[in-house]
């Protein structure tokens, strides 16, 4: 047998309101017991000890939304490289986005990602397929056989899906195969080759904008198709107030929609463009203070289900050119949770449950990962967890971004959360020091 015991581990595990000191035995990769006292149980003596120190013990953080670039672009990350920033992030489980090279709109590609994943060994990969054919929004994939081979979501993510017909296709198959259907929401005629946020600071640059409406006009088409056909909509990276508010309306009228945010979207302002930097160049684009200050309520009052980073690597040849021709995308695995805590724990916005909510339990039920009880470390769950000290500082920098690229604004920044270890399956994958 081969048992671990966690002793003063500082658990917050939403799944289980749980939020205080315990010991945590781990038999065979999962939890075989919690308890204020199990070091001096019986059933312990023989595992391994490791005494946290009181530092917080978490389920292994989800991240619904990452673009690893295998197959395709690996000179910007493979699977094993992102693999290593999640794990290094405290990410045990991560989601992939289907716009590779080809996409992932086939069985073939599905099982390659997955075999590749299984290779790198690091954190669970869940393969997200495309809705549509080469992501082209004409024709809809096998959605059946791409659930069937292991994709818990469809997307055509970087591209939306202008055909509404095809759109609401998509959410009927959603309805039927019981899997969410991932919108990137972007009006193309509204957002017509903008790249920065349209208002004052657009204005100011001369730099073409995307309005918001780009977004909002999409956001309600959707939801207007989700109630229709009872699929599940999911809006990726929301960057509106007006989304948000649609979202929540549609929410307390019960039809079957779920959304996530991104950190770079709570922690920057378009003001971030006066700097003419590209690492602030994203879709959706950095939007209002007053946007800023919507995703807070949203993250508040629950219409906001999780925090997903969008984590999407470029390189220099992509980043280093002007801004109107450089490569939309900011990586997010390493700094997420720093962040988070940062901006959301210690500015005494949301309690560090439910921030911990938003990266486990919260993800786990948008991509119905808790049916395989991850985002949880109740007992009998897979032990899938990470050692993190809250209030130590980490300095964001080159050698600590694990990314093969290093494209991210938060360069220089000191943030709390250090992450000392991340296990998968009662396993150490990222950490060197004894817990
Ligand atoms: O900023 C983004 N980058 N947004 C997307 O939707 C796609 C992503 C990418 O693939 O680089």
């Amino acid at each position: 047998m081969n048992a671990l015991l966690l002793k003063n581990a500082h658990l917050i595990d939403p799944s289980q309101g749980h939020d205080g000191i315990t010991d945590i035995l781990i038999e065979n990769g999962y939890v075989a017991e919690l308890g204020p006292t199990l070091h001096q149980h019986p059933s312990s003596a023989n595992a391994r000890l490791i005494d946290v120190a009181s530092q917080w013990v978490l389920p292994g953080l989800i991240d619904l939304h990452v673009h690893f670039r295998e197959p395709g672009h690996t000179r910007k990350e493979t699977i094993a490289t992102g693999s290593r920033a999640a794990v290094a992030g405290g990410f045990t489980s991560v989601c992939a986005m289907a716009n590779t090279s080809p996409v992932n709109d086939s069985v073939k590609i599905t099982k390659l990602m997955m075999e590749k994943a299984e290779s790198a060994d690091l954190a669970r990969y869940f393969p997200i397929g495309g809705v549509s054919m080469g992501l082209k929004g004409e024709e809809l994939a096998d959605l059946g056989l791409l659930k069937q081979t292991g994709c818990v979501a469809f997307s055509d993510d970087g591209f939306p899906i202008m055909n509404a017909g095809l759109m609401k296709r998509a959410l009927s198959y959603s309805e039927h195969l019981g899997v969410p259907i991932v919108a990137h929401e972007e009006d193309l005629n509204l957002s017509n080759r903008g790249y920065v946020h349209e208002g004052e600071v657009s204005a100011a640059l001369g730099c073409l904008g995307i309005p918001s409406s780009a977004e909002e006009i999409m956001v309600a088409r959707d939801i207007i198709l989700a109630e229709e056909t009872g699929g599940h909509l999911h809006v990726a990276h929301v960057s509106t107030s007006g989304s948000l508010e649609l979202i929540r309306r549609a929410k307390s009228r019960g039809i079957h929609v779920t959304c996530e945010v991104t950190p770079h979207h709570f922690a920057l302002s378009d003001k971030e463009l006066l700097k003419f930097d590209t690492n602030y160049k994203m879709s959706p684009p950095l939007r209002t203070q007053k946007d800023i200050e919507s995703i807070m309520e949203a993250l508040v009052d629950g219409t906001i289900d999780a925090i997903a980073t969008d984590h999407a690597p470029h390189g220099l040849q992509d980043k280093n050119i002007p801004l109107p021709l450089a490569a939309f995308g900011v990586i997010g695995l390493e700094t997420a949770l720093p962040l988070s805590i940062h901006l959301l724990v210690h500015s005494k916005v949301i309690t560090r449950m439910r921030l911990i909510e938003l990266m486990t339990s919260g993800p786990a039920r948008v991509f119905n990962l808790d049916r395989m009880n991850l985002g949880t470390l109740k007992k009998g769950s897979p032990a899938d967890f990470v050692i993190v000290d809250s209030d130590k500082k980490i300095k964001v920098s080159m050698d600590f971004i694990k990314s093969k690229s290093a494209n991210t604004p938060f360069i220089g920044w000191e943030l709390p959360g250090h992450i000392k270890s991340t296990w998968v399956r009662g396993s150490k994958v990222w950490g060197v020091s004894e817990a």
